[in-house]
């Protein structure tokens, strides 16, 4: 196979950032990604439809051919109200991020105080406004705290309470990491989807971490921390299985060197140069390219209930080294040699 042409893919999760940041890597993705779900979790997070407004005219002074799907975020002060605006403006998802578990989410609400925004969910289920989680916890059923590699499946009980309150609610469950997570998706009703990395079809513990569990690795450092090797065989399985519950969210996620080099480091792999070579080499690999186009194309527009992008994109078996940085931003998979290239 020296090629293959695919629909225009979608990005159900990535995190563009603003500014100069937003300058320097939304072509990375807009590039190849005419359309995609951008994550609103910025120093001053985005809550409500001004915040979504204003980020999108951001976003299309950058590139005005881009077609992002806007997020409010779920926040201490977010009321159905909020909601329902953000919604009339096209606002397509609450975005929720418990308090504390990742990059400025201090304002997010806690998996344990959720039942406090009922109102605000069922607001969103009446609407069909999908809510987007990162389902983490940091702490298990006593309060203590819970080392990374446990907070996903601690989580699970939070997402299966909402699940059963909320029939008609659509959830996505972000960046699943967890042999766990994965069965909980593909046993839950219709109206539960997930969004799947590249990085975590590639990365296990020990390339983030040493024996000790201490990061070795801060470029291959996320959230969730990617886990073990039968958890990464998981995530490919359900990949590749063609199962529409399943779609594509690079939740590529740039920090400065600066950010990569503290102790502990910022969370986040900026992966849109090459999410989309990786993606079909992890196909080709797995005897599954027929299905690519399914997985970054179709799955993701289907469960939000939108159109197919137009266009096709062109990949080619092309050998090329990816750059070790953009800017100040290191690239996932720097300096390596990868087989597919974008035509
Ligand atoms: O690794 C991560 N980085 N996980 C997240 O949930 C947020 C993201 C970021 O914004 O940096
Ligand atoms: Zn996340
Ligand atoms: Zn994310």
């Amino acid at each position: 196979m020296r090629g293959i042409i695919i629909r225009c893919p979608d990005d159900m999760h990535f995190h563009p950032r603003t500014g100069k940041m937003l300058k320097n890597v939304l072509l990375c993705t807009s590039k190849v990604f005419p359309r995609g779900v951008v994550m609103g979790n910025l120093p001053k997070p985005v809550a409500t439809t001004d915040d979504a407004q204003m980020y999108r005219a951001e976003i299309y002074c950058v590139d005005p051919n881009f077609s992002p799907i806007m997020t409010i975020m779920l926040t201490k002060s977010t009321t159905p109200q909020i909601v329902k605006e953000a919604f009339g403006r096209d606002v397509r998802v609450l975005k929720y991020i418990p308090n504390n578990v990742s990059t400025n989410s201090e304002e997010g609400v806690a998996l344990t105080e959720l039942h406090n925004f009922y109102p605000v969910l069922e607001t969103a289920e009446k609407l069909g406004m999908i809510f987007s989680g990162h389902w983490e916890s940091p702490l298990d059923e006593s309060g203590a705290p819970l080392p990374e590699i446990d907070r996903e499946v601690h989580a699970i009980p939070f997402l299966q309470e909402i699940v059963r309150h909320f029939p008609n609610l659509k959830v996505v469950v972000e960046h699943v990491t967890t042999r766990e997570m994965i069965q909980y998706v593909e046993s839950a009703p219709k109206n539960v989807g997930a969004t799947l990395t590249v990085h975590h079809a590639i990365l296990n513990i020990s390339n983030v971490c040493d024996s000790e569990g201490k990061i070795r690795s801060p470029d291959n450092y996320c959230k969730p921390i990617a886990k073990g090797m039968i958890d990464t065989d998981a995530i490919i399985r359900a990949m590749t299985s063609g199962n529409p519950k399943f779609f594509f969210g690079s939740d590529s996620a740039p920090h400065p060197m600066s950010a990569k080099e503290k102790i502990p480091p910022a969370a986040g792999i900026f992966t849109a140069p090459v999410a989309l070579p990786l993606l079909c080499q992890l196909f080709e690999e797995n005897d599954a390219l027929s299905r690519l186009e399914n997985f970054v194309s179709r799955f993701g527009a289907e469960f939000y209930g939108l159109p197919l992008n137009e266009g096709e994109i062109t990949l080619r078996k092309n050998p090329w080294t990816v750059p070790d940085y953009l800017g100040l931003v290191h690239i996932f998979k720097g300096g390596k040699v990868l087989n597919w290239r974008i035509a």
